[in-house]
C-alpha cells in the first residue's frame, strides 16, 4: 500500500468514526472517557479500544490546524532578518496580491501560506508547505506552491550561482504558466515596506474553511483543472 492509499484509508477509518451513529458514538465517547492514555508500548499490541481513543484525539486535534498554522505564520515575523520586510509581512503582501486579483481561496491560502516552510524546512519550504497544502486544496494549486522555489531562481540565480533557468525543467506542463505567474504577481514582488496589505485577522477565516475541509475530498482537489490567478 502506497503512502497515498495509508492516508485515505486512515481518513475513511476517521470518516466511518464521524459518520457513526449517536449510539455507536456514545459507546466510543464512554470507552474513551475510561481512559486516558493507551494500554500498549507498541504499537502491534494496540486493540480496538486503544485506536478508538486515539482517533477521538486525532479528530479532536486537527480541528485545530489551522489556527496552529496561523500562529506559525505569526512566528515568521521573526524568522530571516535582512529583507526590508518580515516573512510575515511578505506572506500576508502575496495573499493580498492574490485576493486582489480577484483569485479563488485556494490560491488565496496558498499565497499566505507558501513559505510557511521557512521555519523547519528552509532547503526544500516550498516542498513542506505543498505537503501541509496538498489534502485542502486544488492540484493545481499544490504543484505551484511545491514548485515556486525553482521558480523564483528565475529573479535572482544569477547571483548565487543557481540556474536561474531551472523551471525549464517544467516546460509544457499544464501548470508551468500558473507558477510563473505566482512567482511574478504576487512572491518576488512582495518585499515591499510600503506595500498596504490586510492584517492575519482579514484572512483567518479563509485559512479555517479551508483545513475544514475534507481531506483529499476530489471535489476539492480537481485533478487537472485549473482556474485562473487573476480575474480582475
Ligand atoms: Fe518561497
Ligand atoms: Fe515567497
Amino acid at each position: 500500500m502506497s503512502y497515498r492509499e495509508s492516508q485515505l484509508q486512515h481518513h475513511q477509518l476517521r470518516n466511518d468514526q464521524q459518520n457513526a451513529t449517536v449510539a455507536e458514538i456514545s459507546i466510543i465517547c464512554s470507552e474513551s472517557q475510561a481512559m486516558d492514555h493507551v494500554k500498549f508500548t507498541q504499537m502491534k499490541d494496540g486493540d480496538a479500544e486503544d485506536y478508538a481513543f486515539l482517533t477521538e484525539h486525532e479528530i479532536a486535534y486537527t480541528k485545530g490546524t489551522a489556527d496552529r498554522l496561523l500562529g506559525a505564520l505569526v512566528s515568521l515575523d521573526e524568522s530571516l532578518s535582512g529583507y526590508q520586510i518580515s516573512r510575515l509581512g511578505h506572506s500576508l503582501q502575496a495573499a493580498t496580491r492574490a485576493e486582489n486579483d480577484g483569485a479563488d481561496i485556494d490560491w488565496i491560502v496558498a499565497a499566505l501560506l507558501h513559505d510557511i516552510g521557512d521555519i523547519f524546512a528552509p532547503y526544500n519550504h516550498d516542498e513542506y508547505a505543498a505537503s501541509i497544502l496538498r489534502p485542502f486544496v486544488r492540484e493545481q494549486v499544490t504543484w505551484v506552491v511545491e514548485k515556486h522555489g525553482d521558480f523564483q531562481l528565475a529573479y535572482y540565480g544569477n547571483h548565487v550561482g543557481a540556474d536561474p533557468d531551472k523551471r525549464n525543467a517544467y516546460a509544457g506542463h499544464p501548470y508551468f504558466d500558473d507558477c510563473a505567474t505566482f512567482c511574478e504577481r504576487w512572491d518576488q514582488n512582495s518585499f515591499d515596506p510600503d506595500y498596504t496589505h490586510k492584517p492575519i485577522e482579514h484572512f483567518a477565516p479563509m485559512v479555517r474553511a479551508v483545513f475544514a475541509r475534507e481531506p483529499y475530498d476530489p471535489a476539492v482537489i480537481r485533478e487537472r483543472e485549473r482556474e485562473p490567478l487573476v480575474r480582475s
